[in-house]
């Protein structure tokens, strides 16, 4: 998924100064990935550590780590069932079609997040992963839904992320949804997701690797990927506006005057030895800020990194495509 901040393209520069500030193999430590976004950082770690934690406040990352950190079986398992689920006819009522009735033009909505088609399938195989819920049970349903986000974010209308949606369908919208399950590396470690402030789970958890990759800047994740969550959660909700917003939640990490408070209450109530925080050069918080605070709670050091920005910027802006990713590290006595 073309999410905003992902560190799919860092994963190694990740692993080689995380094993390298810690000085030994990582294959006893618990690793937690407090904002797992994707869940790319914390499944790369899944079979490198003896257990990962990952926690996002977004119920839509929640449903992807659940996928990829819990789930144990032979995903092809579920291979008829997903051609059944691709095959399945719309129902008569669309009364009850959430994307359809919000997000496609056939239904008056004047949004046009889907093509009409694609809207129907989504609300389609949604509605049907629900009712296969109990039969199927937890992890399969997870992985399901997972599947569902993953394969409707393909054929998305939009430029990148649910901001907005575009006024002509672009080619990829054109193409019909495919379900496709995204495949996870099976592993019998306890692993654990959770859906909450990082803020106030840190005060519930503890281990040794604590990976930090908060939002930069105003940019707030429940916005740009309201659709994403609307898949998930399938409630009653009223779309606001042209963009057809549901209510989302705010981040202390998203403004000036509350970010670097959250991150000093993060790293202050963190039971975790070594903590190491991605954070871009151009964020809410000054290299300078970070510093100070961590070196209220122990040993600091800094990693950079240069690389090609999120490519929603580049669009906007061609100067800026390639930025610093700063990894900071914290060792607590
Ligand atoms: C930069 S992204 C993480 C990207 C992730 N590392 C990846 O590779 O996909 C930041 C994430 O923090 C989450 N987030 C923002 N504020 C949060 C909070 N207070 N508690 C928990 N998660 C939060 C957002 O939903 C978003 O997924």
């Amino acid at each position: 998924m073309n999410y905003i901040g992902s560190k799919f393209s860092l994963l190694d520069f990740l692993e080689n100064t995380i094993t390298d500030c810690i000085g030994k193999e990582l294959n006893h430590l618990t690793f937690c990935d407090a904002f797992a976004g994707t869940g790319t950082v914390g499944s790369y770690f899944k079979n490198k550590t003896a257990k990962v934690i990952a926690n996002d406040c977004e119920y839509y990352s929640f449903v992807l780590n659940q996928n990829l950190l819990n789930n144990n079986f032979d995903i092809s398992e579920l291979d008829e069932l997903v051609s059944e689920l691709n095959q399945l006819s719309e129902k008569k009522d669309k009364q009850q079609y959430k994307i359809y009735q919000h997000y496609a033009l056939g239904s008056g909505s004047e949004r046009q997040y889907f093509s009409d088609e694609n809207a129907i399938k989504i609300d389609t195989i949604r509605t049907e992963i629900e009712d296969l819920r109990h039969e199927v049970g937890e992890n399969k349903y997870f992985c399901l839904l997972a599947g569902l986000l993953e394969s409707a974010d393909k054929v998305a209308n939009t430029a990148s992320v649910y901001g907005a949606f575009l006024k002509k369908l672009k080619k990829s919208a054109e193409k019909p949804l495919i379900l496709k399950l995204t495949e996870f590396s099976p592993n019998k470690n306890q692993n654990e997701v959770y859906h909450q402030d990082t803020n106030e789970l840190i005060k519930k958890i503890s281990g040794d690797i604590l990976y930090l990759d908060p939002p930069y800047n105003h940019r707030e994740y429940g916005a740009n990927y309201h659709i994403l969550n609307t898949i998930a959660y399938y409630d009653d909700f009223t779309p606001k506006g042209k963009t057809g917003l549901r209510q989302y939640n705010k981040s202390l990490w998203c403004k000036k005057n509350t970010a670097a408070m959250a991150f000093e209450d993060l790293i202050k109530n963190a039971e975790f030895k070594y903590i190491f925080l991605s954070y871009n050069n151009e964020g809410i918080i000054s290299p300078e800020e970070i510093k100070n605070i961590c070196q209220k709670y122990g040993k600091y050091d800094i990693f950079t990194k240069q690389y090609r920005r999120f490519k929603a910027d580049n669009a906007r802006n061609h100067k800026a495509n390639q930025t610093v990713e700063y990894l900071h590290f914290i060792e607590k006595p």
